[in-house]
């Protein structure tokens, strides 16, 4: 045992002798606080619940559980989570007690977390990592994720693994949210519509509490659109803003990790956490040398004196979500932002022609998989190449090449045999020039700006992410009622409800700023309270139901040691 863990053991039996013997007689009976209601419960509200002996981590994961079990394979089969922690109980437990004696470790101790599929989770947890493929089923990775490892450092629980896109949808010309290990995920928001992706799981989980918050990743879209079709708060970060070591990779110049919550403020807690520069994943050495604290950004004046550009030629075209975009140019400028509109990228033709990115991500994915497989420990499948991987789709086709809609492996095919070639690094170097010189750095300066603004739905992601740049994504409104819904094919791409999110664009490490300005914005239109989920995806498991015992607290240990009554 550790240090802590053996001094945190003798503190709570001498805690708990005392309470016996002092603490009994003097019992009161709480009168129930109202418990957080799980389906928007933030960060800080669990953690000041924690702490005041409301409840405790292991409720939490209970519920969380239970609120995951009346949705993903029953119910409305959102398909959202492929695997729980088997090791989540016996870990909120320990940090239960760990609280009890020594006191939280900070804004995440004993909140549970879920994670895309492809971010890598220690042996020990029971889990597996696959990008949901089962030709990675019972790999063994060799440790964490860097990611993970922060997260678990700051008292926080892996609940499970989040359904995706598989391979973070490099494998193929896929519905969004399918897996073959995890099926055809749906968005909670409308029956069986399409929960965009790559990140299909995280945002469906976060969207209607199946856990406190989840982390998802980016190549080109992956955070921020699901984000924005779930009602949610996505980051996605500068490209080595957030480590990348023990996630399954598609590129090393866009992949990045990010999370995805109900809150700008949740966003910021999480990104403080798991920010920072790592050995293993040398892009992080360009990120400033401090992480800073993200939290720090949330005011609500944010916005006052900023410049924010509208380059209009990337809006999404549908017209519901531009008229609602346009509309949010009217609140920001209440909040004191100034519009500067239109806002062109002077380069807006050379980036809506290139194919530079598929260029670079064709042979990025061919090396970068190769590389994090001859990483893993273990591979049971046997699988080290793209070449693999397609061979094993096939030999294994009932249950990855699903007909009649996930028959796909094109990219695979198409990047099996690329190389990273004199046309590979000029693919790369012109992205650099398209994204960032002469894209987002070029219009930020000609406009003077501090920001650009663009629907989520948008050309938004694309620029961003061959520059390697960051996007934080805000609900900005739903498909207005009288809209039809488009037919499942198999999922609906269209439909009344489905929410849209407003994207803050920036210069690379901006983040502190960009979030700063969506909070200013989410403060003052809370728009992911307008609407929720459709009735039968809204899981009806809260804490009390899991919490059997009535809880009895000492007048004197309040929020010390709480007990269950014998
Ligand atoms: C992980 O995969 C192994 C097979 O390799 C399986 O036995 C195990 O149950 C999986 N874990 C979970 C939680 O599904
Ligand atoms: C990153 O690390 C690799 C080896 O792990 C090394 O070959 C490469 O030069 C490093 N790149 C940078 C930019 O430091
Ligand atoms: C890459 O971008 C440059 C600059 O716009 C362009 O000249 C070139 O045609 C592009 N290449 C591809 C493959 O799109
Ligand atoms: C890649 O190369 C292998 C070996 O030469 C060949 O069998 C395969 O057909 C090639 N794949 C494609 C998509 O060209």
């Amino acid at each position: 045992m550790q240090q802590r863990e053996v001094s945190v053991f003798w503190t709570f039996f001498v805690l708990l002798a005392l309470q016996f013997l002092f603490g009994g007689a003097h019992a009161i009976l709480r009168i129930p606080a109202p418990l957080p209601d799980l389906y928007e419960a933030s960060i800080t509200e669990l953690q000041d619940g924690l702490n005041q002996g409301h409840f405790t981590s292991v409720d939490l994961v209970k519920a969380y559980f239970s609120r995951i079990e009346e949705v993903n394979l029953q119910g409305p089969t959102l398909r959202a989570v492929i695997e729980l922690n088997p090791s989540a109980l016996k870990q909120a437990a320990e940090l239960d007690i760990e609280r009890q004696t020594l006191g939280p470790r900070g804004p995440l101790h004993g909140i549970p977390i879920l994670l895309k599929d492809n971010i890598a989770t220690h042996v020990s947890d029971g889990m597996n990592t696959t990008a949901g493929s089962f030709a990675l089923l019972g790999s063994v990775p060799p440790r964490d994720a860097t990611v993970v490892a922060k997260l678990r450092a700051a008292g926080a629980i892996s609940l499970g693994k989040a359904n995706l896109c598989e391979w973070a949808h490099s494998r193929g010309n896929l519905p969004s949210g399918f897996s073959g290990r995890g099926g055809q995920s749906t968005s909670p928001y409308f029956p069986l519509a399409d929960p965009l992706g790559s990140s299909s799981g995280s945002g469906i989980a976060s969207a209607i509490g199946l856990a406190t918050a989840t982390l998802g990743t980016e190549t080109d879209g992956s955070i921020i659109l699901p984000s924005s079709r779930q009602n949610l708060v996505g980051i996605k970060p500068t490209v080595g803003l957030t480590s990348r070591a023990g996630v399954i990779p598609i590129s090393e110049n866009q992949d990045t990790v990010g999370p995805m919550t109900r809150s700008v403020a949740d966003a910021a807690i999480i990104l403080t956490i798991i920010a920072g520069r790592d050995p293993l994943d040398n892009h992080t050495l360009a990120s400033p040398a401090r992480v800073p604290d993200f939290t720090k950004a949330l005011k609500k004046d944010a916005l006052k004196g900023v410049r924010l550009g509208v380059p209009r030629r990337f809006l999404s075209g549908d017209p519901n979500i531009d008229k609602a975009f346009d509309a949010s140019l009217v609140t920001l400028k209440e909040l004191g932002a100034i519009i500067v509109d239109p806002a062109e990228f002077p380069d807006a033709d050379e980036l809506l022609a290139s194919r530079n990115e598929t260029v670079v991500l064709k042979a990025d994915l061919k090396f970068d998989v190769q590389k994090y497989i001859a990483g893993l420990l273990e591979v049971p499948t046997g699988v080290k190449t793209l070449t693999d991987l397609i061979a094993f789709n096939i030999a294994h086709a009932s249950e990855e090449l699903v007909p009649p809609y996930w028959t796909s492996q094109s990219q695979f095919i198409a990047a099996e045999n690329s190389t990273r070639d004199a046309a590979y690094f000029a693919a790369l170097a012109a992205d650099h020039d398209l994204g960032r010189a002469r894209g987002i750095d070029a219009t930020l300066a000609i406009f003077n700006l501090d920001a650009i603004i663009l629907p989520a739905d948008g050309f938004t992601s694309t620029p961003a992410a061959i520059a390697g740049y960051p996007i934080i994504t805000v609900p900005l409104g739903f498909q207005p009622d009288n809209v039809k819904a488009t037919s499942p094919r198999p999922t609906i791409s269209n439909a009344p409800g489905l929410p849209f999110g407003l994207s803050f664009l920036g210069t690379a490490f901006s983040e502190f700023k960009l979030v700063g300005y969506a909070f200013a914005y989410e403060q003052a239109t809370h728009t992911r309270l307008k609407r929720s989920a459709f009735p039968a995806a809204i899981p009806k498991t809260q804490l009390t139901d899991v919490m059997k015992e009535v809880r009895f607290v000492g007048p004197h240990s309040e929020g010390l040691l709480v007990l269950p009554m014998a």
